[in-house]
């Protein structure tokens, strides 16, 4: 029955239009959305937010929760929250210090790697009692240069060969030994595809985020925002050649500059990082372009560029020389998203000192104001009888790619053939 639905949608679905309303609409679409998103991994936090053993973060990843901890031997492990005798969730919070989880059922525990442990069992169970058998269930888990990475999936993607390539960049702005100085999570009616779309699309820019236009230089936005082709093509080439001077004249970064990733419809994990320049004598990617913070990573000062990148369709890291954003959305509902940004600055950078967290996340949370009642608007407009799904200027050409690796990996998981001509 499922199959029959998303293959009818499938059908509907036209490469360069935007997509039929119910792959946004329809409440049967979530559970399709999460067969092809959990074999990708996903930012859940950073190394610098559980420093001690026993510290403990409780995460929830497409309907699991996920209790990561770092254990006695200093290592960072996941495991699923969840009971092996009767199934309770063992851990409601994140917590500083456990020496062991203890489930609130039954009292059975567990230690901080995992091992059912309680003097319960010895008193309750006879021999045939298999311990081991009730060890908590491990997650898939992977540091990348500190950010703490999860796959809820019995068998999740290659992650080495899907991130080796950021590692350089990730090391040169010193990520690993960041701190996160705030998260802010929010909700919205809306579908994580709109969301999705929105955050690939730079043709919005120009006309919502007045501030984060100013960060980029005049090519860069006339690319975006012109409204003959011919004119597009004129700007898209002056910022491609202004992008060439500038990597031509840097010094610090020789081999980390440009376009290092940009999967396409083909690819598994839709990858994207990218290093260009911000405005001239722009330092950070601020509100104005002041520097909020100190250097991080291997600065010595300020190259006046940043770093945009996405993980996975869901997962965004930008980094500017001095600050890290993370922006994570999170389906919990076809109709319910939820939109966490997390902020890091280095982890010897002293509050009300070096930085004022106030400023620090300023620019990134008027972005999130600007783009929230986008997102809601036109979730409603799918909703409505009146929906088309309108033509992609040549400026989406990526929310183009995004929508064709969708609907192929959709394709995928219903077994529905590819047409002759894709
Ligand atoms: Fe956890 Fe019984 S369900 S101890
Ligand atoms: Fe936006």
């Amino acid at each position: 029955m499922r199959s029959e639905r998303i293959n009818s949608l499938i059908e509907q679905y036209r490469p360069g239009y935007g997509l039929p309303a119910g792959f946004y609409t329809d409440p049967e679409i979530l559970a399709a959305d999460i067969d092809v998103l959990t074999p990708l991994w996903y930012i859940v936090g950073h190394t610098s937010q559980i420093p001690d053993p026993g510290d403990t973060k409780v995460v929830s990843l497409f309907g699991e929760s996920v209790i990561v901890v770092r254990g006695s031997d200093g290592l960072v492990r996941a495991f699923y929250n969840v009971c092996s005798h009767r199934a309770s969730r063992i851990c409601d919070e994140s917590a500083k210090g456990l020496r062991q989880f203890t489930c609130p059922y039954h009292n059975w525990s567990y230690s901080l790697e995992g091992k059912v442990k309680s003097k319960r069992l010895e008193v309750i169970y006879d021999a045939s009692f298999d311990p081991d058998a009730h060890n908590l269930r491990p997650c898939h888990l992977r540091i990348l240069e500190g950010l703490i990475l999860l796959s809820v999936s019995d068998t999740p993607t290659d992650f080495d060969a899907a991130y080796q390539p950021f590692e350089e960049l990730l090391r040169f702005y010193g990520l690993a030994a960041a701190k996160v100085i705030r998260v802010h999570g929010f909700t919205a009616t809306a579908n994580w595809k709109t969301l999705v779309e929105n955050t690939i699309d730079p043709y919005h820019v120009p006309v919502v985020h007045p501030n984060f236009t100013k960060t980029r230089t005049p090519a860069y936005w006339q690319a975006a925002a012109s409204t003959r082709t011919a004119d597009v093509i004129a700007a898209a080439t002056q910022a491609e050649q202004e992008m060439k001077e500038w990597e031509a004249a840097l010094t610090q970064l020789p081999n980390v500059t440009g376009v290092v990733v940009q999967d396409g419809e083909h690819d598994e994990h839709f990858r994207w990082l990218v290093r260009g320049p911000l405005t001239p004598g722009f330092q950070s990617e601020t509100i104005g372009g002041k520097r909020v913070a100190p250097l991080m990573g291997r600065f010595t000062e300020s190259d006046e560029a940043s770093v945009f990148s996405n993980l996975n369709p869901l997962d965004s890291l930008f980094m500017s020389p001095d600050h890290a954003t993370i922006f994570n959305i999170r389906p919990l509902a076809h109709d319910q998203i939820y939109w966490e940004t997390i902020w890091l600055v280095d982890r010897d950078a002293q509050e009300g000192q070096d930085y004022d967290i106030d400023e620090v996340c300023e620019f990134y949370n008027e972005v999130n104001e600007e783009d929230f009642p986008i997102w809601e608007w036109t979730y409603q407009g799918a909703t409505s009888r009146a929906y088309r799904p309108g033509r992609l200027a040549p400026q989406e050409s990526f929310i183009g790619e995004f929508q064709r690796w969708y609907v192929r990996r959709l394709r995928q998981q219903v077994h529905t053939p590819e047409p002759a001509s894709a």
